[in-house]
């Protein structure tokens, strides 16, 4: 399988076993570091792009810490994630504001277009979909954020829209009319 996130930017390879070889040797410069754990995760989810419990194995065995406090920290934070990601990551805001004025009406009409539930990638490793707890966007409610762009007032409608941009960017063409 090819793993389709950031690379680490080393000679790493594409299949998993040369990404798992890759992964224990750049943690390797972390061992017996105190407090290290978070910043080995990082790396190694650079590489492979995400963190499913065989990345997590090589992690707990080479800073030989137990399986169970490095799978403690993938879940605890957000930012670390065990299922591949999207090249793009759509987040819903589902805040009280955005809720109150349609965040659930966006969720529901993307779930429909991108054929994923909420945590989920596409098939074509376009989009991760997910939901955020307010962004900040309040007054503009219901508001959702693309790779960190923040888009506001979304119309449910208008979504189709919005992500053919991003398609339309891998084909060279500028849609962006924001
Ligand atoms: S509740 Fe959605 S931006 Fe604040």
């Amino acid at each position: 399988m090819k793993v389709t996130q950031e690379k680490c930017g080393c000679c790493c390879g594409t299949n998993e076993m040369e990404l798992l070889l890759c992964v224990k040797e750049m943690i390797a410069q972390y061992k017996g570091k105190e407090g290290s754990l978070i910043q080995a995760l990082h790396t190694a989810q650079k590489i492979y792009g995400h963190l499913p419990l065989e990345v997590q194995r090589v992690v707990a065995e080479e800073l030989e810490v137990p399986l169970a406090t490095v799978s403690g920290v993938v879940t605890f934070y957000s930012f670390f994630s065990t299922q591949p990601q999207g090249e793009h990551t759509i987040r819903v805001c589902l805040g009280t504001a955005c809720y109150v004025r349609g965040g659930k009406r966006i969720v529901d009409k993307l779930r429909e277009i991108l054929n994923v539930n909420v945590g989920d990638t596409t098939e074509d490793r376009k989009f991760t979909f997910e939901i955020a707890r307010c962004i900040g966007a309040c007054g503009l409610a219901p508001a959702m954020t693309i790779d960190g762009e923040v888009y506001k007032q979304v119309n449910p409608d208008k979504l189709e829209t919005i992500l053919a941009r991003y398609y339309q960017e891998e084909q060279g063409v500028d849609g962006n009319d924001n």
